[in-house]
């Protein structure tokens, strides 16, 4: 059984103070019950602060060199445009990682293409036959319209089942992205889900007063094989 927790925090520093400490808690956890810990990370402002938490003080805590970092997400931009999830996170943080293993989605290619060979590499390096590879962690943020990822509302991706990484083309987006899917964050042994503000609080609300499922984050379902699914809401 999974054990959801949700936690509801007053202040920026500490929302990002306990997201970064579980973040790192939950990788050292994966570390030590398997060897090595898999995860995959969001972009968007959110993770900016958390990461720079963790950079501060976690980073001599941290193995490091049996961390695997994948992307949740990314624009279709190169790696060095100041909106590349990689490049965000790469600057702030995974350069100072000693020996991590960081597998960005290649942005050089075409778009079909790129999420081809994502979805190619993730089935190697988790030797899954099928198509869904099971993440130690996600670690996801979510948009003032209740998306996750770069799964949006009302569009076919909701329920692709049978893709782990899918292109996205939406005319109000200022970018193409490449998303993995919700097999994916559904079959993570853990999660992470963390945003503020009032409109994001006033959706989480909303959805715990009905089950249709309107907006994308009600799609994530934790797995038979969960070991936990937190979530951080800031009341800032
Ligand atoms: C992205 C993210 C996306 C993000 C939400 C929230 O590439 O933008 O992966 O899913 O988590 O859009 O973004 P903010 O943290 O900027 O509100």
């Amino acid at each position: 059984m999974t054990n959801k927790k949700v936690v509801f925090i007053d202040s920026f520093d500490e929302f990002n103070l306990s997201v970064a400490k579980k973040i790192v808690d939950t990788i050292q956890y994966s570390i030590e019950k398997r060897g090595k810990a898999s995860i995959a990370i969001s972009g968007g402002t959110t993770p900016i602060e958390i990461f720079k938490v963790i950079k501060e003080k976690y980073l001599v805590k941290l193995d490091t060199e049996k961390l695997n970092i994948y992307w949740v997400d990314e624009r279709y931009v190169s790696h060095n445009h100041p909106d590349s999830n990689f490049g965000i996170a790469n600057d702030i943080l995974l350069r100072h990682m000693k020996k991590v293993k960081i597998f960005p989605v290649d942005t050089e290619i075409s778009i079909t293409d790129a999420a081809y060979q994502y979805e190619q590499l993730l089935m190697m390096n988790f030797n899954s036959k099928k198509v869904v590879p099971k993440f130690d962690l996600v670690f996801l943020g979510m948009g003032s319209d209740g998306h996750t990822a770069s799964l949006f509302p009302n569009t076919d991706q909701l329920s692709i089942s049978d893709k782990a990484v899918i292109t996205v083309k939406l005319k109000q987006l200022n970018y193409h992205r490449i998303s993995l899917t919700f097999p994916v964050l559904n079959s993570a042994k853990n999660r992470i889900i963390a945003f503020y503000g009032q409109k994001k609080l006033k959706i989480y609300s909303e959805i715990q007063r009905n089950y249709h499922k309107k907006y994308p984050i009600q799609h994530l379902n934790p797995s038979s094989i969960s070991e936990s699914d937190s979530w951080f809401i800031g009341k800032f």
